[in-house]
């Protein structure tokens, strides 16, 4: 299968300037020829930047419901939805690059057009759960999991395609160590199965993987994977916004990749958070590399 990158250049779902940089950074660490290497063929339709000039004045303005930069992630959302949407319908497997995590809102309304029960796994330390009530931060980052769920927003919840884009227990979270009052409270009310950071070391990356593998069997027709880097610990991916201590290993998360690759049930991905601006040598888009490296085959000696 051939697959295709789409660069999700956008900084305006938080406050850091410089994320809108990682699609380039991922790139420059090495991805299409990693990719090459396994045998596929790669495509890159390069990057969708916002018509918005980013710079540090007119970055992180609230709109009256406490939604920062409201105007520019629609905007995005709406490109990178419509690009996503078209690399489905031509068979090709969409690998988005970004970006800030608000570029979730725009992928999932491009795929889930394609599907009637696509479920979702949320690698991350985050739960990206908030609507503009519960955010401690207005930052839509924080949003586009609940939004594509439903919760928030009317037009971003509609964007691209009307309604609901993920059923909550069609999602899987894990890696989680930073939830909000309110995200802890929509995670219980719909049942979402969830693994933190404490289950994890509990149970193993491994039954954690097998267990949300088989909660997504046969409920589900499609499986988007949503990496975001700070799921792994701050050691191994320091250039992000929102590092939180007590993370995944990169080998755990290999493994949890190759346990995806395995089961031949993902069918696209987002890698996300990548701020080489606030990196040390480039060293998160590598780890980023590494991980998609071991989603499409490679294996761990
Ligand atoms: N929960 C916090 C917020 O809503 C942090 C979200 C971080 N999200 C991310 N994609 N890194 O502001
Ligand atoms: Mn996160
Ligand atoms: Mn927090
Ligand atoms: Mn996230």
């Amino acid at each position: 299968q051939n697959i295709h990158i789409i660069g999700a250049a956008t900084t305006f779902g938080q406050p850091r300037l410089g994320v809108d940089l990682g699609p380039d950074a991922i790139r420059y660490a090495g991805l299409d020829k990693a990719l090459y290497s396994l045998g596929y063929t790669v495509t890159d339709a390069g990057d969708i930047r916002s018509k918005y000039r980013v710079n540090a004045s007119n970055h992180s303005v609230k709109n009256e419901t406490n939604l920062l930069n409201y105007k520019e992630v629609m905007d995005f959302s709406l490109e990178l939805a419509a690009e996503v949407d078209n690399t489905v319908s031509s068979g090709h497997f969409p690998l988005i690059l970004g970006g800030d995590h608000s570029l979730s809102i725009g992928s999932l309304a491009g795929i889930s057009k394609h599907y009637e029960d696509l479920g979702v796994i949320w690698y991350d330390a985050h739960g990206d759960l908030n609507d503009s009530r519960t955010s401690p931060s207005g930052n839509i980052h924080g949003m586009p999991l609940g939004i594509s769920c439903g919760v928030g927003d009317e037009d971003l919840v509609n964007l691209y395609n009307r309604g609901i884009k993920v059923k909550p227990q069609n999602v899987v979270l894990i890696g989680m160590r930073d939830l909000d009052e309110g995200e802890k409270l929509y995670i219980k009310e719909n049942d979402i199965l969830t693994f933190t950071m404490g289950d994890i070391r509990a149970k193993g990356i491994e039954n954690v993987m097998k267990e949300a593998l088989v909660h997504l069997e046969g409920r589900t027709d499609g499986i988007h994977l949503s990496v975001d880097v700070d799921a792994l610990d701050p050691l191994e991916t320091p250039g992000t916004g929102t590092p939180v201590d007590g993370g995944l290993s990169l080998s755990e998360s290999q493994l949890a990749m190759e346990m995806l690759n395995e089961s031949e049930r993902i069918t696209s991905m987002d890698l996300v958070e990548v701020n080489p601006l606030l990196d040390e040598k480039n060293k998160t888009a590598e780890k980023a590399v590494k991980i998609a490296e071991s989603l499409f085959g490679k294996k761990q000696l």
